[in-house]
C-alpha cells in the first residue's frame, strides 16, 4: 500500500482508471447528474446515477472505471503486483535501449495501421532514438527529430511518453504545446496506447477530464501531464522527460523556458519532434546552430529529408525523406499530394526540406541549375527581367 496524500493532496478532476483495491476519504462531493463515490471501509463503492450495478460490480473486480465523477481524495492504492518492466537484462542495455525494448514489449499502437498491436520500433527509429537520448555516460538534455508528415511523430511521442513514465521511479513526464489542445494530442496518444496493454494499466490512475487530465503511477510516483508551453515555467515544473510534438510551430520563447527548466534531475530530456515549415523558427534555428561550426553540446539534432539536388518526383527521393513510406505512411497520399501541392509545399511537409514560400516563383536549386553564358551583352540584346518580390 502506498500513501497517495503525497501524489494528490487536493486533487480534483474525474476518474478513470482500473481500480483494484481503493479506499476513498470523504463521501462528500457529487457532482449533479455524475458519480457518486463513497466510503466503504477496505474498498470503493460507486454509484453511477445509471446502471448502478454493472458498474460496481466492474469496480469491485477490478474492472475498469470511466465516468465524470469528482475525487478529492485517493488515500490508499495497492500496486496490482511486481514491476515487470524491470525485466532481468535490462540493466545492460543503455537507457534508450530499454526504452525501445520496454515500447515494444508493453506498449500498443494507439491508432492507425496496426492499432492494439504491439508498437514495434522500426530500425531507423531505433537508429534516432538512439542518437536522440545520446549514451548514459554523454546523454543529451535537449534534442530534435526532424521528420515530414506521417512518419509516426505524434505516434512516437506517445510511445515515449509511456515508456519514461513507467521506466524511471518519480518520473515527471510532460507532452506539451503551444496550446492546451495541441499539448493533449500526444497525451491522449499515449493514453491510448496504454490503455490497450492489460500489463501497464493496472498500475495507472488515469484522471480523464478533459480540462484537468493526468496520469499516475502511484507505486512508482510517476505521473504525466498535458501542458501548454507557456505554464511550464510559471509553474516550476521539474519535468524527468518533456516532449512538444510539432516543435516547428512553438516559439523560441516557449522552448527557451522549458529548456531553461532543466538540470534539476541528474538526467531529462527535452525533445522535440516537428517537420519543417515555412516559417524558420527555433527548430531552424537550432538546426543551423547543430550544422555549423560549434554545434552545441548535450544537443543532438536529427533530420529526415531528401538532397535538395533529388528529383522531387522520384520514388527514391520520397523514400529518403520518408522512412515510414509503404509501412505505415501509404504511398498513395504522397502521389496525391505530388499531383496537387506546389512544389515547394510538397518539399517542405513530404520531403522534409526548408524550401522557400510557396509564392517564390522559382526553386533556389533550379535557378542554381540553370546555364550561366560568359561574356558581355552587346547592345541591342534582348532582355527578360523577372522579379520575384
Ligand atoms: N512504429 C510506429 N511508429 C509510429 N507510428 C506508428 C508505428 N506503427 C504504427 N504507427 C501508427 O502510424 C500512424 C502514424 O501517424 P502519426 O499521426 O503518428 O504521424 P505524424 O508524423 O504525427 O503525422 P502528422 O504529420 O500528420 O502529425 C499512427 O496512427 C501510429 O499509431
Ligand atoms: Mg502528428
Amino acid at each position: 500500500m502506498h500513501d497517495l496524500h503525497r501524489f494528490l493532496p487536493e486533487h480534483r478532476g474525474p476518474f478513470a482508471g482500473v481500480v483494484r483495491s481503493l479506499s476513498i476519504e470523504r463521501a462528500s462531493w457529487v457532482e449533479a447528474g455524475r458519480v457518486t463515490v463513497e466510503t466503504v471501509p477496505g474498498q470503493l463503492a460507486a454509484f453511477p446515477e445509471t446502471d448502478q450495478d454493472r458498474r460496481r460490480r466492474e469496480i469491485l473486480a477490478g474492472g475498469k472505471l470511466r465516468a465524470g465523477g469528482r475525487i478529492r481524495q485517493i488515500t490508499q492504492w495497492q500496486d496490482p503486483g511486481t514491476t515487470p518492466w524491470a525485466w532481468s537484462g535490462s540493466g545492460r542495455l543503455g537507457h534508450a535501449g530499454r526504452v525501445c525494448r520496454f515500447i515494444e514489449r508493453y506498449v500498443k499502437v494507439p491508432t492507425g495501421r496496426g492499432r492494439g498491436q504491439p508498437f514495434r520500433i522500426r530500425p531507423w527509429q531505433e537508429t534516432d532514438i538512439r542518437r536522440l537520448y545520446g549514451t548514459d555516460r554523454d546523454a543529451n538534455r535537449a534534442a530534435m527529430l526532424s521528420i515530414s508528415r506521417g512518419n509516426g511523430k505524434t505516434g512516437l511521442s506517445g510511445a515515449l511518453a509511456v515508456a519514461e513514465l513507467f521506466l524511471i521511479p518519480g518520473a515527471e513526464v510532460l507532452t506539451l504545446a503551444t496550446n492546451e489542445r495541441q499539448a493533449a494530442i500526444p497525451y491522449f496518444r499515449a493514453l491510448e496506447s496504454l490503455e490497450k496493454s492489460p500489463i501497464l494499466l493496472p498500475h495507472a490512475v488515469i484522471y480523464a477530464d478533459r480540462s484537468d487530465p493526468g496520469t499516475i503511477l502511484p507505486g512508482r510516483g510517476a505521473s504525466m501531464f498535458p501542458l501548454p508551453a507557456a505554464m511550464v515555467s510559471a509553474l516550476g515544473y521539474e519535468p524527468t522527460f518533456a516532449i512538444i510534438d510539432e516543435v516547428g510551430f512553438v516559439e523560441s520563447g516557449t522552448w527557451v523556458a522549458i529548456q531553461g527548466a532543466g538540470g534539476k534531475h541528474p538526467r531529462s530530456l527535452l525533445l522535440g519532434i516537428g517537420t519543417p515549415g515555412f516559417d524558420r523558427g527555433i527548430m531552424y534555428g537550432y538546426r543551423d546552430l547543430a550544422t555549423g561550426a560549434n554545434p552545441p553540446p548535450h544537443f543532438a539534432f536529427v533530420e529526415h529529408s531528401a538532397p535538395l539536388t533529388w528529383d522531387p518526383g522520384k520514388p527514391a527521393t520520397w523514400k529518403r525523406a520518408n522512412p515510414a513510406l509503404g509501412d505505415f505512411l501509404a504511398r498513395d497520399a504522397l502521389e496525391l499530394d505530388y499531383a496537387t501541392f506546389g512544389l515547394n509545399t510538397f518539399r517542405t511537409f513530404r520531403l522534409g526540406q526548408w524550401a522557400d514560400r510557396e509564392a517564390a516563383w522559382m526553386p533556389a536549386d533550379t535557378w542554381d541549375a540553370l546555364d550561366v553564358v560568359p561574356g558581355e551583352l552587346l547592345p541591342g540584346s534582348p532582355i527578360t527581367l523577372g522579379f520575384d518580390g
